[in-house]
């Protein structure tokens, strides 16, 4: 078992990052990944030092257990947890899903509060004090890392969480950690929790204590923060603060607050921060969430200098107005532009700057996409090449594949379309399918005739255009979210011309949805039903 128990005081404790994007974050309406997009995920968490990668919910779905195998089999960094309700079939389907990691994680959770113990679980105090502690054991009988969380813990009674922890730990918790579920506390109040807990839980010395706060007073990275300060241990959050509502508290800004006020803070933790950028759009593209542009961090306008008494006084001293650099979250200084004459030397050397890493076949075929719009488009500038790296090189398998499609449109006609597809048939032979439909327009005759092809039955939840860059050649970016049992499936499409972007992207969420009933369909009948 693996407990980091850090001393409280002084610059030596080092924080626990347990990311929680590919669970919490992916609980956001609209925010759910595939499998081959969760793996790029946790890769980059892994490869950026986070310490705890939550990669799911095992018992949701099965296609949620499929990505947590999978995940568990490639990442070895970083430990991997899956949460389970307390509850044997919960605790079953994460052990499942994790038992190939090479350092699991089962996380189990129950409610404290009166509130949630009387109307959500109808259970009595001493129920679930001893629920917990069974569940715990039972976790435990399977694996060496257990964590206990107390759901509400924020709005629970002091003592009675004490009681809790102090049951957990004997019963084998090697962390305990106080959410603040719904996102109620105050830093002050939160802070002092974390005191009352490490006082009044006898045996706390044994086990890490973890704290998790939502967003919905916009207070999750104030109380994280302010309960680190308090002596917490383990800190839960996600890339971009995404999660449940408001979301959670956001990684990249306790990661950079701890870097740039560690003199007050007194802590530090782990993550190589000249990653962050990198890992902020690769999870705004795969979740299709935009992150605003005055975000802290990772927004487009965070390092921005507009006003000309600013752009001096940088230019001055880049102190004057800068508490942080660009480059230390992995953004670089100067904005490159590149165009077609720019060689495959500079093209590879921006794509490494900008944090992808490809391997040959992909960075190949997209520098093939690169030189085809560097002749429709005088200069590529890095926001470019982000949304081609996107589009032109997707980890998933493609089914389906757009081979061309023409539109007759106006203000005075029915706009119809013919769509050619080709599918790479899934071991099959390849076949080229084409169709026609007529629509509300020439987007939505092009959605109908591909809907004619592949017959997915799911219905289209969500659909934007947004220009990437100014100016009148500039590329369109297309998303698209398509529904089907429950499930939401993300689509992401790019072109100078917005038709192109709108169907590029509609096909890709078709092979988004594709790549998962693949997935789950490998994974074995008697798993299915855990
Ligand atoms: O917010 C919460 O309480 C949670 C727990 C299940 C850890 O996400
Ligand atoms: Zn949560």
């Amino acid at each position: 078992m693996e407990t980091k128990v850090s001393a409280v005081g002084g610059d030596s404790r080092v924080i626990t990052i347990f990311d929680t994007t590919l669970r919490d974050g992916e609980q956001a309406p609209g925010c759910s990944m595939n499998q081959a997009e969760k793996l790029e995920v946790a890769k980059r968490l892994e490869s950026m030092g986070v310490d705890v990668i939550e990669a799911g919910f095992a018992i949701a779905s099965p296609g949620d257990l499929a990505s947590i195998r999978e995940i568990a089999r490639v990442v070895r960094g970083s430990v991997l947890a899956s949460l389970a309700r307390s509850v044997e079939l919960d605790i079953d389907a994460a052990w499942e899903a994790l038992r190939g990691a090479e350092r699991p994680r089962i996380h189990t959770f129950i409610a404290t509060s009166p509130i949630h113990m009387e109307y959500k679980l109808r259970m009595k105090p001493d129920e679930v004090v001893e629920r917990a502690v069974e569940m715990v054991r039972y976790a435990r009988k399977r694996c060496p890392d257990v964590e206990f969380s107390a759901e509400d813990a924020s709005r629970s009674d002091p003592a009675f969480l004490c009681r809790v922890f102090t049951a957990v730990i004997e019963a084998g918790a090697s962390t305990v950690n106080m959410p603040d579920t719904v996102g109620y506390a105050t830093p002050n109040e939160y802070a002092a929790l974390v005191r009352a807990v490490r006082a009044g839980t006898p045996n706390i010395g044994a086990a890490a204590l973890s704290v998790h706060c939502h967003d919905d007073l916009g207070l999750a990275v104030a109380n994280s923060l302010a309960a680190i300060e308090a002596g917490a241990d383990q800190v839960e959050c996600t890339l971009n603060g995404l999660g449940e509502r408001a979301g959670n508290a956001a990684l990249e800004e306790i990661v950079m607050a701890m870097r740039t006020r560690r003199d007050v803070i007194g802590a530090r933790c782990g993550v190589d921060s000249t990653q962050i950028y990198a890992a902020s759009r690769l999870v705004s593209a795969v979740t299709g969430v935009r992150v605003q542009p005055n975000k802290a961090i990772v927004g487009e306008n965070a390092f921005a200098h507009e006003s000309g008494i600013h752009q001096h006084g940088v230019l001055a001293n880049a102190k004057t107005y800068e508490i942080m650099t660009p480059e230390s979250i992995g953004l670089p200084r100067n904005r490159m532009v590149l165009g077609k004459h720019s060689g495959r030397h500079a093209f590879d050397e921006r794509l490494s700057e900008l944090g992808f890493r490809f391997d040959t076949e992909r960075t190949a075929r997209l520098f093939e996409a690169f030189k085809a719009l560097a002749d429709k488009k005088k200069t590529v500038n890095d926001r470019d090449l982000e949304a081609l790296a996107r589009d032109a090189a997707p980890e998933r398998p493609e089914e389906w594949k757009l081979e061309r499609f023409i539109i007759n449109s106006g203000s005075t006609i029915t706009a119809t379309s013919a769509v050619r597809l080709v599918s790479a048939g899934r071991g099959a032979e390849a076949r080229r399918v084409e169709s026609v439909a007529t629509g509300d327009g020439p987007v939505d005759a092009c959605f109908n005739a591909i809907d004619k092809i592949v017959g997915s039955g799911a219905t289209l939840e969500d659909y934007s255009v947004d220009s990437v860059t100014g100016g009148k050649d500039a590329q369109g970016e297309a998303r698209v979210r398509l529904a089907r049992e429950g499930r939401a499936y993300n689509g992401y499409g790019v072109s100078t011309d917005v038709i192109e972007a709108s169907v590029r992207a509609y096909v890709d969420a078709i092979n988004a949805m594709v790549a998962e009933t693949a997935s789950v369909d490998d994974i074995p009948a008697t798993d299915r039903s855990a």
